[in-house]
């Protein structure tokens, strides 16, 4: 499938290739998603079989606001805030599902509670308003891959799998949203994403413990390999070896790599965040042993980031 420019026809196509069971790619301003029908058991199932993805890792469901949310999930006055502080935008909320959800069981990995998120995009809100449903969608990458953040990665990852794929030009946060538990206990980070940490912090009064990778099965999808480029990363490199490419960030870069991609001359971390998966992509095609890649800060976005680059280098 090749990707057919977002114009206002291809969303209603792409709206009725949904409604009838298909899956459609589409924009959002973390990265592409690959959505179905959340109500439809058997389309949710096509978007499992395209990504290869385990059964066990549940997806984040799609709408408009936070009226249409609390549709399929209980939010508390904490869940309330938070979504009145960040949607639409990239904060995705896990709070318990209503038994009478109507949301197939494959969505949620057969748990109680469900992941909802309302994004910030012009294309993926016209496209949840164009349908009037509830859309499962993770990201439009094969399962442990780097997610794709324009409509040529989805055409790389998925070839003709999806129905349509909606091409909206690049993401602009670059990173997938961040995920938080608003269960009733005081709320925990699940994964780090384009909301920094302290943001949310700043919103809640209180700090936001992130989930210890391996203790707790909360959010399934972090226990996979992730995030991975086919070349190995070597972290922190504060120079360039015999025949590695260099992802680098700020003014000082060092020389001799084969191939050298600069996520923010300016250290800017929105601005690495957004050229991240792509610049991977990019360093990964260009021959090279290993990417080294510099040091980047752990505050703010650069605590996402860091995460990325973490899981990508630990997966072989
Ligand atoms: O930015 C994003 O969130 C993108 C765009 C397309 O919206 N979507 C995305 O979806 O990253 P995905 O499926 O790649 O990641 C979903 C994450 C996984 O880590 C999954 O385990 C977690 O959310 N998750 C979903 N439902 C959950 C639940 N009920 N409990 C705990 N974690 C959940
Ligand atoms: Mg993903």
């Amino acid at each position: 499938m090749t990707a057919l420019p977002a114009t206002d026809q291809a969303i209603a196509r792409a709206a009725q290739a949904l409604a009838r069971g298909g899956t459609v790619a589409f924009p959002t301003e973390t990265v592409y998603g690959l959505g179905a029908n959340a109500l439809d058991a058997s389309a949710v199932a096509r978007v499992f079989a395209a990504k290869d993805r385990p059964r066990f890792n549940p997806l984040i469901v799609h709408v408009p606001d936070i009226a249409t949310a609390e549709r399929y999930a209980t939010f508390d006055a904490t869940a309330r805030k938070l979504a009145e502080a960040f949607w639409p935008g990239p904060l995705s909320l896990v709070a318990p599902k209503r038994p009478d959800s109507g949301i197939a069981d494959l969505v949620t990995a057969g748990l109680d509670t469900i992941a909802l998120r309302a994004p910030d995009h012009p294309i993926a809100q016209k496209l949840l308003a164009a349908t009037g449903l509830p859309l499962a969608a993770p990201s439009a990458n094969r399962s442990g891959r780097v997610s794709p953040t324009t409509a040529a990665h989805v055409e790389t990852e998925l070839g003709d799998l999806p129905a349509m794929i909606l091409d909206g030009g690049p993401c602009e946060r670059g990173i997938e949203s961040t995920v938080v538990r608003v269960t009733g206990d005081s709320p925990v980070l699940l994964r780090l994403g384009a909301v920094p940490r302290e943001a949310i912090e700043a919103v809640l009064g209180s700090p936001l413990p992130l989930v210890q990778d391996g203790t707790e099965i909360a959010s399934p999808g972090q226990l996979e390999r992730h995030y991975a480029p086919s070349t190995p990363l070597r972290l922190d490199a504060a120079d360039v070896r015999e025949g590695e490419a260099l992802l680098a960030f700020g003014p000082n870069v060092p020389e001799g790599a084969r191939g050298t991609i600069n996520l923010s001359a300016s250290g800017d971390l929105q601005e690495a965040a957004t050229n991240l998966f792509a610049s991977l992509r990019a360093l990964d095609a260009c021959g090279a042993g290993t990417i080294a890649v510099m040091p980047i800060p752990d505050q703010g976005l650069g605590e996402a980031i860091n995460d990325r680059l973490r899981r990508a280098a630990k997966a072989r």
